[in-house]
């Protein structure tokens, strides 16, 4: 999410930070900017739109000139895209300016005390924030001033800092998003990732959480939190630039799956309080406004209905409101029932997609209520709409969606949590169970990561398959359906989801010596009844991969194969479902050789109808 750039050297600055920021372009692309230190003054340009349009603007206006600067490509989180959201951020004596990674969970706490003293904002970012507290902390000493404000700070971020004062050095720091210092032969370098700076030097130093750096011209020293000394190795990579990009992976997908702790840990701490219930001050619907609705209608395109399917599962069970899924494509020629006591629910990654808009506009006309779970900021679908939750996932380049996929199921596990706290279908302490649960979802899936070699290894043996069926029941039956798309999206394998009651009225027919099944077994109500239909289909021939909740042995009595998933709440358990899904589809089409991030076919928006 968002890309960074520091430098401080010999060289002139501007170019060689527009260069950087042109590499990083892919972490995020709706507005950039540039400070430099020029003439004893921080210069701040910056401008919406894409690192060309901050070119032109500067060869237009003003050139900063000078030997130290940091520069910040956005993908907007906190406010619109827009010249003033933009990076980098003065504080209000313009003596600090700041570029930001990450979400600042605490930043409307610490934005209201800051109001409060008289400080006046001029962005609606998390990051203006930081840059007023330098101002508030500063004692003179520019590493004090980082670390005393560094400890005010709750999520996660990587930093770069300028001050005045201080035309020699340039300050680091970062938690839970990467950032390193990079060394060449005219200076120094701060990066969100090694491309931005690959033209001019292999040779960095990658920054662990809590640790800062004082950046000079020809010194660099690190710190803990407390401003202790630490030593740090430099080492050498060996990447390319495409390689680069992808952080080492040779893939966006592989990169956007094992991304998803962090995007899942984006998309839901901010939305929790400190005494653990869910606030979702981004949208105006008051509790009555809820308790009004007689029926929520969900809609979505590809992957963004399957989560749609997850949700009426979670809704209908913990707020007791009727749910209706529906393809965005059908439901804006179907005639919908909908009206004012209807809340409309559009799920898009993009904001974008031609049928999900149409959809929209098609219940505000009906006069629902529209509610929409939006990637991208200020995209046509989150501006049309009444209200928008946006999904903290970041830009996600792969034509098949994972990370989006993920962080939409927590943001309506986060609705369904308050729509149940609204109508009292839910008590405070029993949502504050869920959402303790939904807490441990990151540690979670990166323990089903450590699965990744056995995953690929059954992935082999799908490398030749013509056919694959997937089959589950209630919730788990919604996430095959989704487990389905992946794997066919990207290997071009055939492969249907079935709802496990429905095999014997008809799809048996199908099955035969070799056929390969997948039994999705994480609904644990259900189980028992998903695998007396995969030991039907074995009896008949079929392989079986069953996914089970670590511990269930009755799957690996029958199956083939197993992946276990850790235990969590039933209405959780596709957060974890999905994941070895995702990794089988991935692998499955490594083994095939086809083009994984961009399948024959297919566009990431699909903005016509
Ligand atoms: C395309 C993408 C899918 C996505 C669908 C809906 O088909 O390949 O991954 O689920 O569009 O896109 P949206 O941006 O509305 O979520």
């Amino acid at each position: 999410m968002c890309g960074i750039i520091g430098y401080n050297g010999t060289a002139d600055a501007t170019p060689l930070l527009l260069d950087g920021l042109q590499k990083l372009e892919y972490r995020g692309y709706d507005s950039a900017g540039i400070a430099v230190y020029d003439n004893d003054e921080i210069d701040v340009v910056k401008s919406r739109g894409k690192i060309e349009d901050l070119r032109q603007k500067i060869a237009k206006g003003h050139v900063p000139h000078g030997t130290l600067g940091i520069g910040h490509t956005r993908w907007a989180t906190h406010g619109q895209p827009s010249d003033d959201n933009a990076h980098p951020h003065y504080s209000a004596s313009r003596k600090f300016a700041v570029v930001h990674n990450g979400i600042i969970e605490n930043f409307a706490e610490r934005k209201e005390e800051l109001l409060k003293k008289g400080y006046v904002f001029h962005s609606e970012t998390d990051t203006e924030v930081v840059a007023m507290l330098l101002d508030e902390n500063d004692c003179g000493d520019f590493l004090r001033t980082v670390l005393k404000t560094l400890s005010q700070l709750t999520g996660s971020f990587a930093l770069g800092v300028l001050c005045q004062d201080e035309p020699e050095t340039m300050i680091c720091a970062k938690r839970s998003c990467p950032l390193l210092v990079a060394v060449s032969d005219e200076g120094n370098y701060i990066a969100s990732d090694i491309t931005a700076v690959l033209a001019h030097t292999r040779h960095m130093y990658k920054m662990e959480d809590d640790e800062v750096a004082v950046v000079g011209k020809d010194s660099i020293a690190f710190y803990n939190t407390d401003g202790e000394p630490i030593g740090k190795q430099l080492e050498t990579v060996t990447w390319d630039v495409s390689a680069a990009e992808k952080g080492g992976y040779p893939h966006f997908m592989i990169k956007e799956i094992m991304e998803q702790p962090e995007a899942v840990r984006n998309t839901f701490s901010p939305r929790i309080t400190e005494d653990g219930t869910v606030k979702l001050d981004d949208i105006d619907l008051t509790d009555d406004m809820i308790r009004g609705f007689h029926k929520i209608n969900i809609v979505g395109c590809g992957s963004a209905y399957h989560v749609g399917l997850v949700a009426r599962y979670v809704i209908e069970q913990l707020a007791r409101i009727p749910v209706e899924v529906d393809l965005a494509s059908e439901f804006r020629y179907r005639y919908p029932l909908v009206d004012e006591h209807t809340l409309t629910i559009v799920i898009s990654q993009s904001g974008e997609t031609a049928d999900s808009l149409e959809a929209l506009r098609e219940a505000k006309r009906l006069g629902s209520r529209t509610l929409s779970v939006v990637n991208v900021v200020g995209s046509s679908i989150a501006t049309e709409s009444d209200d928008v939750l946006y999904t903290w996932a970041g830009p996600e380049i792969s034509v098949a969606t994972t990370k989006a996929y993920s962080t939409q199921l927590i943001v309506m596990d986060l609705l369904a949590i308050r729509f149940a706290l609204a109508t009292g279908a839910l008590s405070p302490s029993a949502a504050a169970e869920i959402l303790a649960e939904m807490e441990k979802l990151p540690g979670k899936i990166e323990k089903i990561f450590e699965q990744t070699d056995k995953i690929e290894r059954i992935a082999e043996s799908f490398t030749f398959l013509h056919h694959a069926y997937f089959i589950g029941r209630n919730i788990d039956y919604a996430v095959g359906l989704e487990a389905s798309l992946k794997l066919k999206e990207v290997s071009y394998i055939h492969s249907e989801a079935y709802a496990g009651g429905e095999l014997k009225h008809g799809t048996i027919s199908l099955i035969e010596p070799g056929t390969q099944v997948v039994a999705l077994c994480g609904c644990e109500r259900l189980v028992d009844k998903t695998v007396s239909n995969a030991k039907e289909l074995m009896a008949r021939g079929a392989h079986v991969l069953g996914i089970a909740v670590e511990g269930n042995t009755d799957v690996q009595n029958i199956a083939d194969k197993v992946i276990y998933i850790p235990e969590t709440l039933p209405v959780l358990q596709p957060s974890l479902e999905i994941v070895p899904m995702q990794l089988l589809g991935y692998y499955t089409a490594v083994a095939r050789k086809c083009d994984v991030d961009q399948p024959r076919n297919l566009a990431k928006s699909v903005t016509v109808e």
